[in-house]
């Protein structure tokens, strides 16, 4: 399962991308609006922090399929490679998959805004490349967002359809095991929770125990290179 950035906070990128084996960043318009800054300058910021490779997905704004497809395009150019446009999942925005996809396969398009398997289901019939479910939503509303990722995953397998469940929207660690579990190919996470992941008590107490032990013998201070010559 692949590990991506929720976020447009450029500080935020930064610290996670030394430290985490991340694929990308996923922003979308709330996100974007946080940072209060011009579209274009915050997404050049966020591609250079990645670089050309790692995935960064933007959104379209529009709600008529014709404009999005503008949008989609102009988001493209202006991104570089390692792009994927989000693109919501209603009537418009299937018809603006199918298009995108019609005029150029290798555009990755994010259905986005998923929250029933039938919606990721025609998305991906469509040519999306990602649908992104929104489990804390859905957990939210009484449903069982990680039911959701499960058929998703289990319908992509059974119909063999060349589509990534990207799980989004988590409020906890659990929610993102779960998802892993599920078939997820892929899980995008706020620089908040992102750190939780490997947070336990008992690895803190372990390595606590290792620097004493070593202190114990070769004292506090002993540097390990030190003590090879
Ligand atoms: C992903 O790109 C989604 O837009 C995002 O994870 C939604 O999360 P939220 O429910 O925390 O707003």
């Amino acid at each position: 399962m692949l590990y991506y950035l929720d976020t447009a906070h450029l500080d935020s990128i930064q610290q996670a991308m030394e430290c985490f084996p991340l694929s990308g960043v996923t922003t979308n318009p709330s996100i974007i609006s946080k940072e209060c800054q011009p579209l274009g300058t915050l997404l050049r910021d966020i591609r250079s922090c990645i670089g050309p490779s790692r995935m960064l997905f933007a959104q379209v704004i529009a709600r008529e399929a014709e404009q999005m497809v503008r949008e989609a395009d102009a988001l493209r150019q202006w991104c570089g490679p390692s792009f994927s446009v989000k693109i919501p999942a209603t009537v418009q925005g299937l018809k603006a998959i199918a298009s995108i996809k019609r005029q150029d396969p290798s555009f990755h398009v994010t259905a986005t805004a998923i929250f029933t398997p039938q919606q990721a289901l025609l998305c991906a019939r469509a040519g999306a490349d990602y649908v992104a479910p929104y489990i804390n939503r859905l957990d939210n509303f009484g449903a069982d967002g990680i039911q959701v990722i499960a058929e998703i995953s289990r319908l992509f397998s059974t119909y063999k359809l060349p589509c990534q469940t990207v799980g989004a929207s988590f409020r906890n660690v659990q929610q993102i095991h779960s998802c892993a579990l599920a078939g997820a190919g892929a899980v995008t996470v706020s620089p908040d929770l992102l750190p939780l992941l490997l947070q336990h008590p008992l690895t803190d107490a372990a390595v606590e125990e290792f620097k004493r032990h070593w202190a114990n013998t070769y004292g506090a201070k002993a540097d390990l290179i030190e003590q090879l010559k």
